[in-house]
């Protein structure tokens, strides 16, 4: 089983620091934003992450391969905390599929169609992170006991703010599990089925992969990942997950990602056990 990260957006809303230096490798505390993400996969049941790129960003490649001098620099140098750390990320089980253009979330997730092999598949999203790993578990354990139904997370927002994200429709079954009804991407204030916005993790069955083959654009002019989430519902059972906002951070604008800094690092300086 494979985790997709989309990463090939031009990370507009970060400029001009995004200029030359990709979004995702922005500075979170102490690591750049999606060696978070690349742990969170690598920490799920999946086997491998497969980051889907775009050829301008070979810099997130780097930051995942093997770089044996600086190790050995590091090592002559006594720095051997950092030299574990340099060896740990290049030796990350991480491999590329690369979106030629950005024709949206739903086209970049088709373009790793041919490594998740007919399997389910988890996308994470790289501008939100999940430090303490546990959502995808979680996720996993409402697919198993749903017969393999695809589980998406939400998060409730303000309804002022539904406009920025994918919104559902249905019904709670559980304390924090909905069965889903319907989705909507981006929807107006007063149009919004509910104020549970999709959040940025999913685990997908293989029937997504082929519906979005044949996915028209939907808002914006881009091929939505919530349209053919939409179109499934019509043949699969689908599930969400109520996420605690405590767990999940944004880091999709300045504000959030000056946020999430703050509270990850009053967290990075508790003393560890
Ligand atoms: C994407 C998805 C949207 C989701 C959001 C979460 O939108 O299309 O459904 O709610 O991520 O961050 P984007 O932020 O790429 O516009």
């Amino acid at each position: 089983m494979k985790a997709l990260i989309p990463a090939a957006g031009l990370g507009t809303r970060f400029l001009p620091a995004t200029k030359a230096q990709p979004k995702e490798m922005l500075l979170v505390v102490d690591r750049p934003a999606i060696q978070y993400v690349v742990e969170e996969g690598l920490a799920s049941a999946a086997d491998e992450v497969v980051i889907i790129n775009s050829h301008s960003k070979k810099i997130i490649e780097d930051h995942f391969s093997p770089d044996p001098e600086l190790v050995a620099l590091l090592r002559e140098r006594g720095k051997n905390a950092y030299a574990d750390e340099v060896e740990r990320v290049g030796n990350m089980n991480v491999s590329y599929v690369y979106q030629e253009e950005a024709l949206g979330l739903g086209h970049a997730v088709r373009c790793a169609a041919e490594k998740t092999g007919g399997e389910a598949f988890y996308v994470l999203l790289g501008d939100v992170l999940v430090p303490n790993n546990a959502m995808l578990p979680r996720m996993q354990e409402i697919s198993d006991a749903h017969g393999g139904a695809s589980v998406i997370a939400v998060m409730p927002v303000p309804q002022e703010q539904v406009k920025r994200f994918g919104v559902i429709a249905g019904e709670a079954v559980a304390d924090d599990v909905w069965k889903v009804d319907s989705l909507v991407e981006k929807p107006a204030p007063e149009d919004a089925p509910s104020n549970l916005a999709v959040f940025g993790r999913y685990l997908l069955s293989p029937r997504v992969m082929e519906l979005l083959a044949d996915q028209k654009p939907g808002v914006g002019g881009e091929i939505q990942l919530t349209d053919a989430l939409d179109a499934v519902l019509k043949e699969e059972e689908m599930y969400a997950l109520v996420i605690d906002p405590a767990d999940g951070f944004d880091t999709g604008t300045i504000d959030t990602w000056l946020e999430t800094n703050n509270i990850l690092y009053r967290r990075y300086l508790e003393p560890k056990d």
